[in-house]
């Protein structure tokens, strides 16, 4: 099955002399369980491709599917529960929340996800285990190591357990040795929890991790 659908999305900001073309006319399909790379300049398009796939940003014109729901045809309402079911997120910069420990920041978004409680709990002590983190659950962010706060932004993304991860950069304030360990373990959880994944990377060295590679410049897919 098809786990991602951007049919010619067109995203412009702004209006007259302040206008910009952030997407022009991309596609891309992604398959279930496929795990993309998406490569390009600053400035080129890749945040705006993800916010528009995950919802967070309505394009201008074209149409986004994810499984079996069209996206782009969602009321605000919808949309917002499609997302904090269907969508894990690690944003650029991991937006933790700074007076929270590792475990709540996981945890942040269960409310509004039709996840249990109880649900939310066992899901959130398993990823803490899985991603080497049981020991810090009680820490703030200010008291973790940087790979240890993009590991517990990860967790985040994964705790309402969505079918489609989106990830912005997750290397960009690591060292190279721990990038490559929370690439992988990212590439991991994709694999063995049978969800699909983007992951905006400037690296090339993470690009062995993912299926494939797909190229943006000025708006514009290559190789989509
Ligand atoms: N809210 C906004 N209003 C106006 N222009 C915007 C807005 N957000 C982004 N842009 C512009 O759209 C273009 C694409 O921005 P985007 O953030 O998607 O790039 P990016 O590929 O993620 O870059 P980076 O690698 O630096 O994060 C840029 O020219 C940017 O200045
Ligand atoms: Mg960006």
């Amino acid at each position: 099955m098809t786990a991602l659908i951007v049919d010619d999305v067109t995203k412009v900001y702004g209006e007259g002399h302040t206008e910009v073309r952030a997407l022009c006319n991309a596609s891309l399909e992604l398959g279930d369980n496929e795990f993309l790379a998406l490569l390009g300049p600053s400035g080129s398009g890749k945040t705006t491709l993800l916010s528009v796939i995950g919802g967070l940003l309505a394009p201008t014109s074209g149409t986004v599917t994810v499984g079996e729901i069209q996206l782009t045809a969602l009321s605000r309402k919808e949309q917002t529960r499609f997302r904090a079911n269907r969508v894990g997120f690690v944003f650029q910069g991991f937006n933790l929340v700074p007076f929270l420990t590792a475990r709540e920041n996981m945890t942040v978004m269960a409310p509004i996800s039709d996840a249990t409680r109880d649900e939310i709990e066992a899901r959130t002590d398993q990823l803490l285990e899985e991603l080497g983190l049981t020991a810090r659950r009680d820490n703030l962010p200010e008291q973790l190591s940087g790979g240890e706060r993009q590991r517990v932004a990860i967790g985040r993304a994964l705790v309402s357990d969505p079918d489609l991860i989106l990830v912005d950069e997750p290397t960009a304030s690591l060292d190279t040795e721990l990038g490559t360990q929370v690439v992988q373990l990212l590439a991991s959880e994709i694999k063995s929890r049978g969800k699909a994944g983007i992951m905006v990377t400037h690296d090339l060295r993470m690009v062995e991790f993912t299926d494939r590679t797909v190229r943006i410049l000025d708006g514009e897919l290559l190789n989509g």
